[in-house]
């Protein structure tokens, strides 16, 4: 079982898509452990997109991401973070595959929709930036044993 987070960027919001994002998660078999709408801090921004500083698009995406309400959750499953990156699809939409988030609801690599945690020790370290212990619950839904052999 792992955990990853994903946040639903402020373009997700405002186009008004949370429900259609969290649906497809929800239907691969993701299981939510916590999810909440927040408005991100420029501090919380500033280190969650540390390894990019110095790069092009740093100032822009530390700017976007805290210019709106975004909605962070963080999701349980087996490989979720794979499973939740493929069905993210690729970073730039241009180059998403059809049926993924990011084909099928965008355009521009920096209104993208959404953020994934890229490797579970990365998914470690956002989920501690973004979500207290006592918030993540750990609990069996009654369809969970029909995801597996
Ligand atoms: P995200 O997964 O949130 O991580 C960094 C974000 O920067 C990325 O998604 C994109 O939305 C944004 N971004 C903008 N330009 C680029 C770029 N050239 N390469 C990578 N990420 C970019």
């Amino acid at each position: 079982m792992e955990r990853t987070l994903i946040i639903i960027k402020p373009d997700g919001v405002q186009r008004a898509l949370v429900g259609n994002v969290i649906k497809r998660f929800e239907a691969r078999g993701l299981r939510l452990a916590g999810l909440k709408l927040i408005q991100i801090p420029r501090a919380l921004a500033e280190e969650h997109y540390a390894e990019h500083k110095g790069k092009g698009f740093y100032e822009g995406t530390v700017t976007y991401m805290t210019s709106a309400p975004v909605v962070v959750m963080v999701l349980e499953g087996p490989d979720a973070v794979a499973a939740s990156r493929a069905t993210m699809g690729a970073t730039n939409p241009l180059n998403a595959a059809p049926g993924t988030i990011r084909a099928d609801f965008g355009l521009n690599i920096s209104r993208n929709l959404v953020h994934g945690s890229d490797k579970p020790e990365t998914a470690e370290r956002e989920i501690k930036l973004y979500f207290q212990p006592g918030e993540l619950l750990s609990y069996t839904r009654a369809g969970d044993g029909w995801l597996k052999e």
